[in-house]
């Protein structure tokens, strides 16, 4: 991978290939994210080459992070060495879904959860319910309710928000690189700061 690309992106020298590169979420987002769990101890699932892990330690009390490819979690813990923050996190590999692992988790404040969209195909149609993700989103976002209360998922864009209907209280922010939709991330509990739609913007020149 370019290191001009990945220093743009995510804001050092980083290591990534193509997919984690792709599913990395820009620093911009990232640090905007992570002011919402200042001094909370997070769960993060998943962790991809640990892009948004690097911005969650820098603010949050501690963070625990689940990763099921072995490829992606070395990037990561990699990454996060490089930025001098391992001792803020906790690398677990496995399945998220995965009762055993689930049961064995530490106590948390509250979870970040990104499931991998990015699936290929011009078929592909994205969805929440019975979603396509990896792992499912309904689905995870179910299981993690089970730990805590106080969990932000990334969605992705091209989504119908009417299928976000059933959920409880939420915030449904609309996230902006210039004019461009890039995600949603849909806010519960402790760290939903306004019930309904909001936005946040970063400006391009
Ligand atoms: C969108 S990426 C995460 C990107 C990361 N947040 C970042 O900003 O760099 C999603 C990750 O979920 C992982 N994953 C998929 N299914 C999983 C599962 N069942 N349990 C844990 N991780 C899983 C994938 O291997 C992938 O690395």
């Amino acid at each position: 991978m370019d290191s001009n690309a990945i220093r743009a992106k995510f804001g050092g020298d980083y290591i990534a290939n193509e997919r984690t590169f792709i599913m990395g979420i820009d620093q911009r987002f990232t640090a905007h994210f992570a002011e919402r769990f200042r001094d909370l101890i997070v769960l993060e699932t998943c962790t991809g080459a640990g892009f948004s892990t690097l911005a969650l330690a820098r603010a949050a009390k501690r963070v625990v992070s689940v990763e099921l490819d072995p490829s992606h979690q070395r990037q990561a813990i990699h990454n996060v060495a490089q930025a001098g923050l391992s001792s803020r996190v906790s690398f677990i590999r496995g399945d998220i879904l995965d009762p055993n692992l689930l049961g064995e988790l530490p106590p948390v404040d509250a979870a970040f959860i990104d499931p991998d969209w990015a699936v290929t195909g011009p078929d592909h149609v994205y969805r929440f319910v019975q979603s396509n993700t990896r792992p499912p989103a309904d689905i995870l976002l179910s299981k993690i309710f089970e730990r805590t209360d106080n969990v932000a998922i990334v969605l992705p864009p091209l989504l119908d928000v009417e299928e976000l209907c059933g959920l409880p209280r939420h915030e449904r922010e609309r996230l902006y690189l210039g004019d461009s939709h890039e995600l949603f991330c849909l806010y519960f509990g402790r760290l939903l700061l306004v019930s309904g739609e909001t936005e946040f913007r970063v400006t391009t020149s």
